[in-house]
């Protein structure tokens, strides 16, 4: 099959068909526990009863309409999501890379709006915002880079932690500062809020946008709708994306304040965002993260998932860390390949992140009987991990 695919990933030769809650089935009838969720896209599971027959009624009714128009579930999609997020407005669009591309496009309108020079956005080191040519330049991390310059003009890269480095970085002719709160494709590396709240300070008193990708973080994946509010801190801009509609293709960009008022028409847009299928997908996932004490559990269920890891004390973990249902397992001198494999061989499937991590992104409504179960196989696949290099460790 590699043929007649371009040979972008390293593809397990896995083949998905179907799956309920957070377990899915391959053609040959293998069961695994997902701890994946696509790349914490689908929040809400598989085969979930409310999210199937939302998208099915909307596909009957109208699956496509142009931004000529409005629909009645966009404009629905728009109150609530603005209202849960605190924001004033929002843009849709498709995926994560578009969002971030908008909110770059919105910062840079606002900073030539106060002098034509204000135009550099700073991001940080290690990030990762996506692949198009321009969200690959904002990644701060070379190994995306190699081989697609030239980049877009004008980003530059700040240490995360490091306020005074920010600090000098942060001149007349910045008009944003984007950051992921919690780095997720980095190595699941969450920023600390003192940092943020310094951070956000310095925007405020120089006029220039402080702006969250929370394409990962966002939309009930660390226990609060954004991880900026477990932060403590009110980003001017936020881009979301990923489980929004729960594997629909959505993304979106959230503004307030002078930040709302950026983009006029014939500034942005996109043909397929907002469309009236995805805002139907997605007012179901809203539904479920608004029902009581869904958001705490996930918390809870994120506690209960790091506290097992940490108990077993796995010679080959370095760490846990994270927030929520976002979280990253710092692997000691293995590549965390291994443990993927290993973990998928016996029903389990997790992801890495950065360099040295595993990072588990299971759907927001898992169990936590699946919780449990998905643990027990991460250990023994830690072991047949640590067994296969008993000589060298
Ligand atoms: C923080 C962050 N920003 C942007 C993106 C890019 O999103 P997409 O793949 O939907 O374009 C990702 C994807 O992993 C992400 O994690």
């Amino acid at each position: 099959m590699k043929e007649i695919f371009m040979n972008t990933y390293a593809r397990t030769g896995l083949v998905l068909d179907h799956g309920v809650g957070a377990r899915v089935f391959s053609t040959e009838g293998k069961e695994y526990i997902d701890f994946m969720a696509g790349i914490g896209v689908s929040s809400l599971g598989h085969g979930h009863p409310k999210l199937v027959a939302a998208i099915a009624a909307q596909a009957a009714k109208m699956i496509h309409v142009s931004n000529y128009f409005m629909t009645e579930p966009s404009v629905k999609l728009a109150t609530k999501l603005t209202e849960m997020a605190g924001y004033d407005n929002v843009f849709f669009c498709n995926s994560g890379a578009e969002a971030n591309e908008g909110m770059f496009k919105l910062a840079r309108k606002y900073g030539s709006l106060k002098h034509p020079d204000k135009n550099v956005i700073v991001t940080l080191r290690n990030s990762f915002h996506g692949r198009t040519i321009t969200t690959v330049t904002a990644t701060g991390q070379d190994k995306f880079h190699r081989f697609f310059g030239p980049f877009t003009p004008g980003f530059v890269y700040a240490e995360a932690e490091d306020i005074a480095g920010l600090d000098k970085l942060l001149g007349p002719n910045v008009c944003a500062f984007v950051f992921e709160p919690i780095q997720g494709e980095g190595g699941v590396r969450p920023l600390s809020a003192a940092y943020l709240k310094a951070d956000e300070k310095m925007c405020r008193e120089r006029d220039i946008l402080f702006c969250a990708d929370e394409v990962q973080s966002g939309v009930g994946r660390t226990g609060a709708f954004l991880a900026c509010e477990r932060l403590g801190v009110r980003p001017d801009v936020t881009a979301v994306a990923k489980g929004l509609a729960g594997g629909v293709p959505i993304g979106a960009i959230l503004a307030r304040g002078a930040a709302a008022d950026v983009l006029q028409p014939g500034d942005h847009g996109t043909t397929f965002g907002g469309g009236p299928l995805a805002a139907a997908a997605a007012l179901v996932v809203l539904g479920e993260l608004t029902s009581p004490g869904f958001l705490a559990e996930i918390d809870a269920k994120g506690k209960h998932l790091m506290s097992h890891v940490d108990s077993f004390a796995h010679p080959l973990v370095k760490d846990v860390r994270g927030m929520g249902l976002m979280i990253g397992i710092g692997i000691k001198n293995i590549d965390p390949h291994e443990v993927v494999d290993a973990a998928r061989a016996r029903g389990l499937l997790v992801l890495t992140a950065g360099e040295d991590t595993v990072r588990l992104l299971p759907p927001l409504v898992i169990t936590m009987k699946d919780i449990d179960e998905g643990v027990a196989i991460l250990k023994l696949a830690l072991d047949d991990v640590q067994n296969a290099h008993k000589q060298e460790l």
